[in-house]
């Protein structure tokens, strides 16, 4: 095609001002497409700053209430929420506790604010081995896990969560909690799947805000292998069939192109989770001023949306909502 080469042809036509650029934009993030990730801790009496983590508190339960009405007034619609319990135990008993201390922040936080509450779904905060389930022989037990995965739903349920995002990546999760939830009448709560989640390393920070990493070994008999994307498509069909609403690619940077292959080869809403090592290497290399913090920070998200993602966790969610609401 002759006509489109160049002198004919100029791509810097379509750049040459700030409204041109503005018309042919192909992605724009939306502060609705954001997921505000947050801690509580049932020890705490006050917000701990993390410390790899600049800006982000695990909060005490009388702190929810007021942190879900901030992040809603900047027009997040949803946290995601973590809890941290006083109390561990080999089972991790505290998940499925009514009085447990993710159920009293959702009841909190449904009280003071109507933003949503997706809760997260794993033992690995609530074990006092760190690991995501029930050990037997030193290693994940499966099968008995799956049935305290769908204890823990149904109570998460019961205290007004939302939606229900399992991360632990245990075979077959997404059909049991489906199952425990529609027998307990929960049939309108969607799963957001936990479909793709690696075994990686920008984790990090995250486990000392959850005091959640394994006492021993890792997570690599149940997470997958960075190396691997069939695995992810395939880990990703299970969940389609399993019953999920949403599925999840974690890490996102590292793993851009399973969230655009996931786009392609699916119908269902993609969400992407920026984890914790994501925001830390930004928030370091800022602080260090190597890099502008927010020009890195609305690149960095805006990238996880031109791969394809619809739903974007993300820690950055409070200073990104407020960027944006300041460029309007
Ligand atoms: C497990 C869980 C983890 C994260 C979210 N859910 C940690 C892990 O698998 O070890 C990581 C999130 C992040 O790094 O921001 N409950």
């Amino acid at each position: 095609m002759v006509w489109y080469m160049f002198p004919a042809s100029r791509a810097r036509r379509l750049r040459s001002s700030s409204a041109v650029r503005g018309l042919v934009r192909e992605t724009e993030l939306d502060v609705r497409d954001l997921v505000c990730p947050m801690f509580v801790n049932e020890s705490l009496n006050a917000p701990r700053e993390i410390s790899s983590m600049p800006g982000v508190s695990a909060l005490p339960l009388s702190h929810v209430g007021r942190e879900a009405e901030a992040v809603s007034g900047l027009g997040i619609p949803a946290v995601l929420l973590f809890g941290v319990p006083r109390v561990k135990d080999a089972r991790g008993s505290g998940a499925w506790d009514e009085q447990g201390v993710t159920q009293k922040a959702i009841r909190e936080i449904k009280a003071s604010s109507d933003v949503l509450v997706i809760a997260d779904l794993c033992l690995c905060e609530y074990t006092d081995h760190g690991h995501c389930g029930v050990l037997r022989d030193g290693a994940v037990d499966n099968d008995s896990t799956l049935e305290l995965y769908g204890l823990t739903a149904i109570s998460q349920a019961e205290a007004g969560a939302d939606m229900i995002a399992p991360s632990g990546m245990m075979d077959g999760q997404v059909a049991m909690i489906r199952e425990a939830l529609d027998d307990a009448g929960f049939e309108n709560v969607p799963i957001m799947s936990y479909a793709a989640k690696y075994a990686s390393a920008f984790y990090g920070p995250f486990r000392e805000a959850a005091e959640s990493a394994p006492r021993s070994g890792d997570r690599r008999t149940h997470q997958m292998d960075p190396a691997n994307a069939k695995e992810a498509l395939r880990e990703m069909r299970l969940d389609v069939a399993e019953g999920a609403d949403i599925l999840m690619v974690k890490p996102a940077l590292p793993y851009l192109d399973i969230i655009r292959e996931a786009r392609r080869e699916f119908d269902l809403p993609i969400a992407a989770y920026n984890v914790s090592g994501e925001y830390s290497m930004l928030k370091a290399a800022a602080a260090n001023g190597w890099i502008d913090h927010d020009r890195a920070m609305m690149e960095a998200l805006g990238s996880i949306k031109r791969a394809g993602a619809d739903i974007i966790i993300t820690y950055f969610a409070k200073e990104a909502a407020a960027l944006l609401e300041g460029e309007r």
